[in-house]
């Protein structure tokens, strides 16, 4: 698939490597050039462009800003009529112990109804930034999830295929609404991981009975 990937911090930096590992064409975009450069330098099959038009003739854009930084870093990219986003944002408080958002609505919608058009799946929002990076495959027979949730079939089955590829176990998670669950769900994971000190290899997931 091409996939650009918006940001290039702990997040953004985690999908290039696996996504280059898994094959895909990657294009990296930063609102600090440089900063974009080196990290594509860095992996085989990445490379750095500029905001506008790096969507064009993707399969899949990931958003990997600050939800606060979302919108406009999409809307830097030109036209996303069309185009799938993967939201993969939490909308946290400064201290990274609570949300800024629910109930109501969620960062996914939010940033769907500001960028009109794009076909916007939540993912990867509840799996630690050290989990991307070290891969999906936790031992003994556990692969991490990601959870996806979106309004658009085909969408949610791109986000899908592209967590599939890089090991991960996708689970429907129904529609955009339902990031209003999955976000709260990634602030137990933060609280989980550094308020009680389960440290960041460790995921949320679900099981069901065979
Ligand atoms: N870290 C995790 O484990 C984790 C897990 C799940 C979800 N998330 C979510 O993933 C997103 C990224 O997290 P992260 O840990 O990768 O953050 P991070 O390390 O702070 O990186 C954020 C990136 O976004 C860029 N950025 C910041 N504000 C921006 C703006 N206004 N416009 C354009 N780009 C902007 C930063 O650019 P500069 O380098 O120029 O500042 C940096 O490249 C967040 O929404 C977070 O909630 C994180």
């Amino acid at each position: 698939m091409k996939v650009t990937v918006i940001g290039v911090g702990n997040m953004g930096a985690a999908f290039v490597k696996q996504l280059s590992l898994a094959g895909h064409e990657v294009r990296v975009v930063a609102r600090d050039q440089a900063k974009a450069q080196a990290l594509a330098d860095a992996h085989a099959g990445a490379q750095a462009v500029p905001a506008l038009g790096a969507a064009q003739g993707a399969d899949a854009v990931i958003v990997a800003t600050p939800f606060e930084g979302a919108v406009s870093a999409l809307q830097s990219l030109g036209a996303l009529q069309g185009q799938v986003v993967i939201d993969i944002t939490n909308p946290l408080t400064a201290d990274f112990m609570g949300l800024t958002l629910g109930h109501t609505t969620s960062a996914a919608e939010e940033i769907a109804g500001a960028v009109p058009g794009a076909r916007v799946v939540k993912a990867f929002n509840t799996l630690f930034a050290q989990v991307i990076a070290a891969g999906a495959d936790f031992g003994q027979g556990q692969v991490a999830p990601t959870f996806v949730a979106g309004d658009d079939a085909a969408a949610k089955q791109t986000a899908t295929a592209l967590a599939q590829s890089l090991g991960f176990r996708a689970i429907d998670a129904g529609g955009l609404k339902n990031a209003r669950y999955l976000e709260p769900l990634a602030g137990l994971n933060i609280y989980l991981g550094y308020g009680a000190g389960l440290g960041t290899s460790i995921a949320p997931t679900w099981i069901q009975r065979a």
